[in-house]
């Protein structure tokens, strides 16, 4: 499906860049918003929705709204940051999980990024999608694209980072890729509120 105009809830151009391109037609717009709620969530998902939310209260009527929160879990950092990535990194990300894992084996270094994406409908319809990229964490940085971990984080299958595999690598094969792909799914495989409400009523009926 094609077309649709959507606010991304975040501030993070690069997310809207790269969903720009990950799904195609669609017309993504940062949500130009102050006073976004604390990622404070026990999961991707929900901060993801919370952020979609926010946004729809905010966006014009006729767009959709998208929410995404993502993260790197880390072996050698029990899982860590996960879905306090943004936090703990605070805008050194590279430099700070070097440090984080100074003098640790590759057993420690195996990773992986997470992303949730949440999309609603003008309507408020909900519809998500999943997606994660396995991976390990580089002892030093390299490449310029993506922005991030990209410049230690080296896609399972690869040797080199996501950095220097570049964008386009990015846009086939990363994590929000996956999930955008998944959202699409899901968005083919909709019906429409008027088709639901009918299933219902038949289901109800005795
Ligand atoms: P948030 O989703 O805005 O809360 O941020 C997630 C955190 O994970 C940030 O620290 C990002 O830098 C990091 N992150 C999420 N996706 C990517 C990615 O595609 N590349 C590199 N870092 C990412």
């Amino acid at each position: 499906m094609g077309g649709l105009k959507a606010k991304l809830a975040s501030r993070n151009a690069n997310k809207a860049r790269e969903l720009e391109r990950l799904l195609p037609g669609w017309q993504i717009d940062l949500l130009d918003a102050d006073g976004y709620p604390p990622e404070d969530g026990e999961t991707y998902y929900d901060n993801a929705r919370a952020k979609a939310h926010f946004g729809r209260g905010l966006a014009p009527s006729e767009t959709w709204v998208l929410g995404e929160d993502s993260g790197l879990e880390v072996a050698g950092l029990g899982g860590g940051p996960g879905v306090h990535s943004s936090r703990s990194a605070a805008g050194d990300e590279v430099g700070w999980l070097l440090r984080q894992l100074d003098g640790m084996e590759d057993d420690s270094r195996r990773a992986r990024y997470v992303c949730e994406l949440v999309a609603l409908s003008p309507a408020g319809e909900e519809l998500r999608g999943t997606g994660t990229l396995e991976g390990r964490i580089a002892t030093q940085p390299s490449g310029t694209a993506g922005f991030g971990f990209d410049p230690i984080f080296i896609p399972q299958g690869e040797d080199q980072t996501v950095a220097q595999l570049g964008n386009e690598w990015k846009a086939g094969h990363s994590h929000r890729a996956r999930a955008a792909r998944a959202l699409l799914e899901s968005l083919a495989n909709r019906r429409s509120p008027d088709d639901q409400g009918r299933r219902l009523r038949r289901a109800q009926r005795p």
